[in-house]
């Protein structure tokens, strides 16, 4: 039996014009989310995978498709869900600073969502509830006195983190929270939110260009490339033996150990190569397929569809070997 999902992308497709064309960024995306998962959504740059955020989070209303959170499609739904919906679901960006006011302290900053939320809190009450949330993501009061450059990346963050649990969310989506912060400071905001996770009963999907991140933090994994999920399954099982060609470049490419996860954080991964001038958009079929080192015929008229069970989707035509199985 299957729970309620907390939230789910159905069938979405979102259309962008770009360069006297259109482009599906994302293309017939279905993603269902449960309260205590631990989602990571990986994939190249351009793969869509903020456009996918921002479907989840209700900012881009998807041209097909919908967004249903706790069975109720949001963009159908009246004031009530949808305090509810953006008190349960929060965000946080890539850059703490780019959200930041430079002229507001940290305690302007994170006690911005609690006059929404109550609006009746008297001063004193709000510093106190500051000064709790800075407790919870790791940071002592006087953070509270300080503004945006007076702090560290991985600080902003923190703070950015501590702003989004103001509502007791169910649900934290972070799109790629560690790829402006140094090593030391990535690994600590991951491991911030696993303790959160834990403590809280709440789930979070990180969305990240870095399959070692990706690993390191989720239990279930969304592979993307160019609109399309091209792999789901549990990340130990990808990681163990990926099925579909590009999530094993994308595990190739992935540094080995802990350190290096977080000290190649920022490079990403460049698989274009020379084929620089590859437009995955204007396939008729695969769109991998010009990159791919295992493309047979029908891969240049149809897109194969994500097929697969419980255990893991691919859309591949000639999918890797399951290692798990071939060792049996
Ligand atoms: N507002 C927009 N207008 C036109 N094209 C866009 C817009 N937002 C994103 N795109 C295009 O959609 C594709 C996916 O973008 P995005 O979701 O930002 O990918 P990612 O976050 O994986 O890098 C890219 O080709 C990007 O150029
Ligand atoms: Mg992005």
């Amino acid at each position: 039996m299957e729970d309620e999902a907390l939230l789910e992308l159905r069938n979405a497709t979102v259309t962008f014009e770009s360069r006297n064309r259109r482009i599906n960024a994302l293309d017939n995306v279905s993603i269902r989310i449960g309260r205590e998962d631990r989602l990571a959504v990986v994939g190249e740059s351009g793969a869509g995978k903020t456009t996918l955020v921002r479907c989840l989070i209700g900012l881009t209303r998807p041209s097909n498709g919908s967004v249903i959170f706790k069975g109720r499609d949001i963009h159908r739904s009246g004031r009530k869900t949808l305090k509810e919906f953006r008190m349960s679901v929060q965000i946080i960006f890539q850059d703490p600073y780019g959200a930041m006011n430079p002229k507001h302290n940290m305690l302007q900053y994170i006690t911005m969502p609690l006059k929404f939320l109550t609006g009746d809190m008297t001063r004193m009450e709000m510093e106190t509830r500051a000064e709790e949330l800075l407790g919870y993501v790791g940071l002592k009061e006087d953070v509270l006195w300080k503004y945006p450059h007076q702090l560290s990346g991985g600080q902003k963050q923190r703070v950015a983190i501590g702003r989004a649990l103001a509502s007791d969310p169910e649900f934290i989506i972070a799109d790629e929270p560690t790829s402006m912060l140094d090593a030391s400071a990535a690994a600590g905001i991951l491991n911030l939110l696993k303790k959160l996770a834990d403590t809280r009963k709440m789930g979070y999907a990180i969305v990240t260009h870095n399959m070692g991140v990706a690993a390191y933090s989720s239990r279930d994994i969304y592979v993307m490339y160019s609109g399309k999920v091209i792999e789901q399954t549990e990340t130990a099982a990808l990681v163990s033996s990926p099925r579909h060609p590009y999530s094993k470049v994308l595990l190739d490419h992935a540094p080995r150990t802990l350190s290096s996860v977080f000290a190649e954080n920022s490079k990403g991964v460049n698989l274009k190569g020379d084929s620089g001038e590859h437009d995955p958009w204007a396939e008729k079929g695969c769109r991998y397929m010009q990159l791919c080192t295992r493309a047979v015929e029908r891969c240049a008229s149809e897109f194969p569809p994500l097929a697969g069970n419980e255990s893991g989707r691919y859309a591949c035509f000639n999918p890797l070997e399951n290692e798990l199985k071939r060792g049996q």
